[in-house]
């Protein structure tokens, strides 16, 4: 019998810094995320998790460390293989919903025009704008626009998804809406890491990580990190303040 190599992790970074001048955006982190789960990021303003993720897509170099992603260093050839929505819409505003879902397929190769016009239009009822696809993300409100973004990240089926705050603004019942997208998505073996502020986000992923001047204090399932502060009744947010007091009295 061929025994088959283990699958690469979907994420695997090795002491990673990144700095901006003197400041350390992402200092020696390291992190492993397997495939197929949702990983959440987790940490106040300013704790590095844009920048963590921009390292991971490929736009942003290590200054020291490794960073690979389903086995392989971010670069070009990798881009097809990620789906990115960037904590600030990267959408043309004056161009229509479809116009833009459909300059993402193209952007990642979608040539096919038939497949192109079927996963277009897929993935716009998906996010449930169909009705407004000619409008332009002008005349979309901030909820909409977000579910275009989704949309345009989404287009080519990626196995690895980065999705920066995308549930920022949206209204309960759209971000609820929001995670049954993503929990199909991971049914699917696509892998998610969402970065966010609320516990409400955080309760959905698999696994998490906590993070606060560009590195991770806390990792693991929300139940473990729940657990760790001792007390039965902690919520994450709990648990997030516990790991929090904990750095500080290093
Ligand atoms: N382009 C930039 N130039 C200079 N400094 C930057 C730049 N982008 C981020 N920083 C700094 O790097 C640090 C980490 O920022 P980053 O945007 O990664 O944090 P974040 O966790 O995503 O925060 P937020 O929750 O506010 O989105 C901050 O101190 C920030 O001021
Ligand atoms: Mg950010």
């Amino acid at each position: 019998m061929v025994k088959r190599a283990p699958a690469a992790p979907a994420v695997k970074v090795d002491r990673a810094s990144f700095n901006y001048n003197n400041i350390k955006a992402v200092d020696k982190l390291s992190l492993e995320v397997p495939s197929g789960i949702s990983f959440g990021l987790l940490g106040p303003n300013g704790a590095g998790k844009t920048t963590l993720i921009r390292l991971l897509v490929g736009l942003l170099k290590p200054k020291s460390g490794g960073i690979r992603i389903l086995g392989e260093t971010p670069s070009r050839k990798t881009a097809h293989l990620i789906g990115y929505m960037p904590q600030l819409h990267s959408l043309y505003t004056e161009l229509s919903v479809m116009q833009n879902v459909d300059f993402f397929a193209r952007v990642y190769r979608l040539s096919d025009k038939q497949q192109r016009a079927r996963r277009v239009e897929e993935v716009i009822r998906l996010v449930d704008l169909w009705p407004r696809r000619k409008d332009s993300v002008l005349k979309l409100s901030g909820g909409m626009r977000q579910r275009v973004s989704l949309a345009c990240a989404i287009v080519h089926n990626p196995p690895l998804l980065f999705l920066d705050e995308p549930t920022v603004g949206l209204d309960p019942e759209l971000r609820f809406t929001f995670w049954e997208h993503f929990a199909n998505l991971t049914k699917q073996g696509t892998t998610l890491i969402v970065s966010s502020h609320t516990m409400d986000d955080a309760a959905h992923c698999d696994r998490l990580a906590f993070m606060r001047s560009g590195k991770l204090i806390a990792q693991g399932t929300p139940t473990e990190l729940r657990k760790a502060t001792g007390k039965a009744e902690a919520n994450l947010e709990d648990a997030f303040l516990y790991f929090i007091h904990r750095e500080d009295k290093k």
